[in-house]
């Protein structure tokens, strides 16, 4: 199973992009390949309607697009910025929504998030689940906020608190398992659909 991961955030001392990486080295651990992408690779331009039909999509909307279809999920750690994701977050994702097959559509995401603060971020993740939702993805329904982040983190990039660490591997391995069964087992994939109150329906067709 291939995962897409990336940090929201352009800062080099990030904090998400550190629990990034520490999702990588647990997907990787167990078994799992990550295509491992900074977020300054997505950088786009204010989103401009009239850009796109004069010019086309930039290179890094393409970018993510192309990111997006080789692998079968993505993970993304994302700053909460006032109460919600950072502006540069929801452009790329506008920018990439333009593209046909709109490639969110169907595909799983697991959202984590990491802060100073006592929320760990996770206001800003309820704010990424709507526009990924809206345009199909899958988000996994545990979402991973590490609080107090500049103080959470070993030497080695680990989180140092022993029952933290537990519920970030087992939210991982939970959606790893989640991602192989999506794509291995069609029965399974019917089954999320329904966890999610999709009855399949010809009237909406939705679920097909
Ligand atoms: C413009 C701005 C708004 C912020 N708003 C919030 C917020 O609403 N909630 C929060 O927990 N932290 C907030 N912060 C603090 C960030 O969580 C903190 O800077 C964090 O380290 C950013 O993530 P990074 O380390 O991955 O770059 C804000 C920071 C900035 C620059």
């Amino acid at each position: 199973m291939r995962f897409l991961v990336f940090s929201a955030s352009l800062r080099d001392d990030s904090l998400n992009t550190r629990l990034a990486r520490l999702a990588q080295q647990v997907i990787e651990e167990k078994g799992g390949k990550v295509d491992f992408a900074d977020m300054s690779e997505f950088d786009v331009p204010s989103y401009n309607q009239d850009e796109e039909s004069n010019s086309g999509h930039p290179t890094g909307a393409e970018e993510l697009c192309r990111r997006l279809l080789a692998n079968d999920a993505f993970i993304i750690s994302s700053p909460e910025y006032n109460g919600s994701m950072p502006g540069l977050l929801k452009n790329a994702i506008d920018w990439v929504s333009r593209f046909r097959p709109q490639p969110f559509n169907e595909r799983h995401a697991l959202l984590m998030s990491a802060s100073p603060s006592m929320g760990g971020g996770n206001k800003g993740l309820w704010a990424l689940r709507m526009p990924l939702e809206h345009l199909g993805a899958r988000v996994f329904p545990d979402m991973f906020s590490l609080a107090t982040a500049h103080k959470a983190f070993t030497e080695d990039g680990t989180i140092a608190d022993a029952t933290l660490t537990k519920r970030f591997e087992d939210n991982l391995v939970a959606f790893m398992n989640l991602v192989e069964a999506a794509k291995h087992y069609p029965c399974m994939k019917k089954a999320w659909v329904e966890f999610l109150g999709e009855y399949p329906d010809p009237a909406v067709e939705r679920v097909e």
